[in-house]
């Protein structure tokens, strides 16, 4: 880090990102593939860039589908415990939570009103979680969910939202409707640009390689979840499902198994992926899943203490997200007003 007194304070550009308290524990996938990358996006980055960030734990999302109401609070505050216990830093990032922000919910209703049917139901997100229950009985809300997240987004006029694959189509509805409305009113928005790494884009479940790894899972063997009992999550990697080769080799196409478990063992220790293939090479699939699940029980065990610590005195977690909402007013409103403005609303009277 540059010694803060002897550097000018310059603009920074922002970033930000969002996550759905809609499980008990992130998995795996959600901590390699975004939120791990966020506590990284916090420090300079090796080209000297630094971003002013911004995270949010999406309350508003979680209800386009049916929720118990004790169960999303307590979800809610797990998530954004969470976030800390990943080395979110509430003195360098704005942590809070959707709900408190009504702006998120007003400029998302701009955005419906940007956007066309067709260009909703293009959606693959809906399509998959409507395709459940039938797309006649799924909420209003599931349906303009991608326009809450354009509005999100906007609000902040980031530079780079950091995200896995999944969230990549939303993004390009995003940069759509940003484009849109500046050219129909005035430029107001910066076109947000996906910032998806390669190597973590998308995590795989341990027991159906080629399916993502996701709270929806069909098996729960197939999911690690950050909170779980690390003897759990133990079992789980040494129960993966691999092939009959027995080489620790990197092949997405015929060895989806062995490449999942030599991605995420990379994205935790840090050592490449060549590296891994050369130390585990003739020495079969055991000693390598065993090494893999000593490092995912490094990472959850403290992980876990962590978060557990701040949901058990919740006096920092709620001074957090109490200025972390005041940090993310100060921008949101703006826009909005910016926004109203430009829409053609008149302005509140004062008495
Ligand atoms: P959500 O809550 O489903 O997931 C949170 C983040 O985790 C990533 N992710 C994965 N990455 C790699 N491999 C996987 N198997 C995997 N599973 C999940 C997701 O890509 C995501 O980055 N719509 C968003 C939440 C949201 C949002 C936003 C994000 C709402 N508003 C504004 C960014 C900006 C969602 O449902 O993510």
């Amino acid at each position: 880090m540059p010694d803060a007194a002897a550097t000018p304070p310059a603009v920074r550009p922002r970033v930000l990102s969002g996550i759905q308290p809609t499980a008990d524990s992130y998995h795996l996938g959600n901590y390699l593939g975004a939120v791990r990358n966020w506590a990284d996006l916090q420090s300079v980055q090796p080209d000297g860039t630094s971003y002013e960030p911004f995270f949010f734990i999406a309350d508003q999302h979680a209800i386009t589908v049916e929720q118990d109401p004790k169960v999303l609070r307590r979800r809610t505050l797990v998530a954004a415990a969470q976030l800390l216990a990943a080395g979110v830093d509430p003195e360098r990032s704005a942590i809070f939570l959707q709900s408190h922000l009504p702006e998120h919910a007003q400029l998302g209703w701009v955005m419906q009103c940007l956007t066309s049917f067709g260009e909703a139901r293009r959606m693959t997100q809906f399509k998959d979680k409507s395709a459940k229950g039938g797309e006649g009985s799924s909420s209003v809300g599931l349906f303009a969910y991608p326009m809450l997240m354009a509005a999100d987004i906007l609000l902040y006029r980031p530079a780079y939202v950091p995200v896995g694959e999944d969230q990549r189509q939303h993004l390009e509805l995003t940069r759509d409707l940003a484009q849109r409305f500046n050219s129909r009113y005035k430029k107001t928005f910066r076109l947000p640009e996906p910032y998806i790494l390669k190597e973590t884009a998308k995590i795989y479940d341990l027991q159906e390689p080629t399916a993502k790894m996701s709270k929806s899972a069909s098996s729960p063997n197939g999911l690690i979840d950050m909170l779980d009992d690390p003897t759990v999550s133990a079992k789980k990697i040494r129960s993966a499902v691999t092939d009959s080769e027995a080489e620790v080799r990197f092949d997405e196409v015929a060895k989806p198994g062995v490449s999942n478990l030599l991605r995420i063992f990379s994205a935790l220790s840090g050592v490449s992926i060549e590296k891994l293939e050369a130390d585990y090479a003739g020495k079969g699939y055991g000693v390598f899943k065993s090494d893999l699940a000593d490092v995912v029980v490094d990472v959850v065990t403290p992980f876990r203490a962590r978060t557990h610590e701040l949901l058990d005195d919740r006096t920092e977690l709620d001074g957090v997200l109490a200025r972390g909402a005041e940090r993310a007013r100060a921008v949101a409103s703006k826009t909005l007003a910016d926004v109203y403005d430009r829409v053609g609303f008149v302005p509140p009277f004062t008495v």
